[in-house]
């Protein structure tokens, strides 16, 4: 059967960091309360002018160059984004034009910080329908740009940020021992649309508008959520989380990813966790943290990779993959 396998992943991030103690300054904070609450000590920023496509090129050129393959040889990209450059048209066509491609297709994908795992899936659909050969699956998030920077209960938790991966369609075994995308679950449930939204945008407001977060409500639905997804993977291939080498979860906060490691019985040295060097970038967390785990040597050919992200929708998803 056809496996959507990794090539490659790659990353980028602003050059501005902001630290905990410098939003102290402008907000009623504490470096103490931020990691305490969430475990983020900084997170990055993007420069005026830098766009969410400006860091998602910055990525794919990146995850290119690591996976060895010419932009030329990609017939598909699927963006994660939830922080476009303009609302239309999307910001993947400008990352193509970007790259010099002038082929196949491109597209942006909405889930919030679901949509690296969605757009993941998305991209796995497609690869294997035998319609495309090679994809660039990105999540790149520009959130400083929806903050209300005023609004020290939202303006602590999240950063800019992007990450890739190159996926390519090959013919495998179809055995739970084949490289590539094993299998995915993606969910969503809109009753609770108004627990984490942006309250503006172009239908409803002709504004950009802020995002508006009911934390605890977040908070509580998150571990729950996480963990039914992630045993919908387990049912679907025959592991359990004893197999798994590497637990790399959305970045929003170290207590949810502690929390759902815990429950699922997921050793703490296998999970992946950059929270605290990023803050929450949404859909670019997963791919920026699995560039982190690539480059330090700890994920490597053949490891069982376990991904999931919850966000606003809410929407939620787990990918199980072998890299
Ligand atoms: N600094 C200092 N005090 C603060 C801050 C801050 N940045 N933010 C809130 N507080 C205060 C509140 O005003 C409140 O004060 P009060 O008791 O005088 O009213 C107190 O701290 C406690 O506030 P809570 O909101 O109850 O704090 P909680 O322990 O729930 O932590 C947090 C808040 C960190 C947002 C938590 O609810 C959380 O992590 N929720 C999940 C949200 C999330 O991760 N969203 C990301 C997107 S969704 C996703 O990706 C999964």
């Amino acid at each position: 059967m056809i496996r959507s396998v990794v090539l490659g992943c790659g990353s980028y991030l602003p050059a501005r960091a902001l630290s905990n103690a410098d939003l102290a300054k402008t907000v009623d904070t504490s470096d103490e309360w931020i990691v305490q609450r969430t475990g983020i000590r900084q997170r990055h920023v993007a420069a005026q002018g830098e766009f969410t496509s400006d860091l998602a090129i910055r990525a794919a050129q990146a995850t290119l160059g690591h996976a060895g393959v010419d932009a030329q040889s990609i017939d598909l990209i699927v963006l994660g984004t939830s922080t476009p450059d303009n609302t239309f048209p999307a910001a993947a066509v400008t990352v193509q034009a970007g790259l010099g491609i002038h082929h196949g297709a491109a597209f942006d994908l909405q889930a919030v910080c679901s949509g690296f795992v969605f757009a993941l899936a998305t991209a796995d659909g497609l690869l294997k329908s035998g319609s495309y050969k090679r994809a660039l699956v990105i999540g790149s998030e520009t959130f400083s740009r929806l903050l209300d920077w005023t609004d020290r209960t939202t303006c602590v938790l999240f950063g800019d940020g992007a990450g890739a991966v190159v996926l390519e369609a090959q013919q495998q075994a179809g055995t739970r021992e084949d490289r590539g995308i094993l299998t995915a679950h993606l969910r969503s449930d809109g009753r609770y649309r108004n627990k984490l939204y942006v309250d503006g945008g172009p239908s409803r407001t002709g504004t950009v508008g802020h995002l508006r977060m009911e934390g605890r409500e977040v908070f509580k639905h998150a571990v729950a959520n996480i963990t039914d997804v992630i045993e919908d993977a387990f049912r679907a291939t025959g592991f359990t989380a004893a197999d798994i080498d590497w637990f790399v979860p959305h970045q929003a906060n170290k207590r949810i990813i502690d929390g759902s490691a815990q429950k699922l019985g997921i050793d703490p040295s296998k999970v992946v966790s950059t929270v605290e060097r990023h803050g929450n970038t949404s859909a670019a967390s997963i791919p920026l943290a699995l560039d982190v785990a690539v480059v330090d040597g700890r994920i490597k050919q053949g490891d069982l990779v376990l991904l999931e992200a919850m966000g606003g929708g809410f929407t939620w998803g787990s990918v199980l993959l072998r890299w």
